[in-house]
């Protein structure tokens, strides 16, 4: 099937029938998701069927990781500051229906090539993996834990630039 991701719109998509398997992402989409976006500590963008149903989304907002976070052969190529700049994909999910038909790995990489292309720098894309088993989705496609956290997973974008550009 084919989809189309785009800007989450509260007028336009409707969220009363999406369901992930998981409660709180699902509450997050219903109920929390447009006051993050209108106080902007967050966007949304929304994989869409032919027909306008919500297939999946991803949120991403900007942070930064202290240097001392990370691992130690990945900070000694950075410049000594305190912290870098980096971007948050803070959740992911997929609608059930739509599971195992690679729609996660493609948002995903939607998310990476949006933060890689941004006109703002970013060292990396962070991850939160709401448990050990979408910690395994994110390392199958190339994250790393960071060292004080296996929830907690980052892709240096320079590494993907290539492939975005
Ligand atoms: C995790 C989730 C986003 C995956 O989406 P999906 O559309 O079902 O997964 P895809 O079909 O895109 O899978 C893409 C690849 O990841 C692999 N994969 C999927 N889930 C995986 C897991 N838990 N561990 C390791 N690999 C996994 C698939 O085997 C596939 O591999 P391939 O491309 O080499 O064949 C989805 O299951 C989901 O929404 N889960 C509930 C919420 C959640 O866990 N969100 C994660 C962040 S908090």
């Amino acid at each position: 099937m084919l989809f189309q991701v785009v800007p989450f719109d509260a007028a336009q998509h409707d969220r009363s029938t999406f369901n992930s398997g998981s409660p709180a992402l699902d509450t997050y989409l219903r109920r929390q998701l447009s006051q993050d976006i209108k106080r902007r500590v967050a966007t949304c963008f929304v994989a869409l069927t032919d027909d306008g149903r919500i297939a999946g989304y991803y949120t991403l907002a900007a942070t930064s990781v202290l240097l001392d976070l990370l691992p130690e052969q990945v900070a000694r190529k950075l410049p000594r500051y305190p912290s870098v700049p980096a971007i948050l994909m803070g959740r992911l999910a997929v609608d059930q229906t739509f599971k195992g038909q690679k729609l996660g790995g493609a948002l995903l990489a939607d998310a990476l090539a949006r933060s890689a292309n941004a006109e703002i720098a970013a060292y990396a894309l962070i991850v939160d993996a709401k448990d050990e088993d979408a910690a395994s989705f994110y390392g199958h496609h190339g994250f790393l834990a960071l060292p004080t956290s296996s929830l907690r997973l980052f892709l240096p974008l320079a590494s993907i630039r290539p492939l975005v550009e």
